[in-house]
């Protein structure tokens, strides 16, 4: 067993820090050690997205990294994007609305490559939006409602800014 590893980042705008083995998933690490179950574990080989996560400003998997490596990262994961008083994102707001959930393990992933598509296109086709998440699996297929969601998602965004 390797030494433990102090580490200190951002997470949610909010400077965290912990102690891990150098072989902990940064995953892992975010759900055991600073408690944010919202991005959860699926696969852990990068396969279906479940563990996404703004990594510096980009999505980014974090099944796929050690904890060790985002020392003095930025994090952004989905319980950092509601509001401090609890309001909903425009696009969790949307996915609330267009019943784009089912059972929800694909919804915090689902969420940030949604998010991490609109900064380059924030008026999609349904058919870029499939495109967008097609990096993320939803394993009770309700694809159909998560497309009409970042839809309406990305048009509440656009009118918020307008
Ligand atoms: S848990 Fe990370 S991609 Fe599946
Ligand atoms: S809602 Fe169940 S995996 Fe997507």
């Amino acid at each position: 067993m390797s030494a433990p590893v102090d580490i200190r980042l951002t997470v949610n705008g909010q400077p965290r820090e912990g102690r891990c083995e150098p072989r902990k998933l940064l995953v892992d690490f975010i759900r055991e050690d600073l408690g944010l179950t919202g991005t959860h574990a699926g696969c852990e080989h990068g396969v279906c997205g479940a563990c996404t996560i703004f990594y510096n400003g980009e999505a980014a998997r974090s099944c796929i990294m050690f904890a060790v490596q985002a020392d003095g990262a930025e994090l952004l994961t989905v319980e950092g994007l509601a509001e401090s008083d609890g309001k909903l994102h425009p696009m969790q707001q949307a996915f609330h609305e267009h019943h784009a959930l089912q059972c929800g393990f694909c919804t915090p992933g689902m969420l940030i490559a949604a998010l991490d598509y609109l900064k380059i296109n924030p008026s999609p086709t349904e058919d870029e939006i499939r495109d967008a998440i097609s990096a993320v699996l939803c394993r009770c297929t309700g694809y159909i409602n998560i497309v009409k969601a970042v839809k309406a998602g990305a048009e509440a965004m656009r009118a918020a800014k307008s």
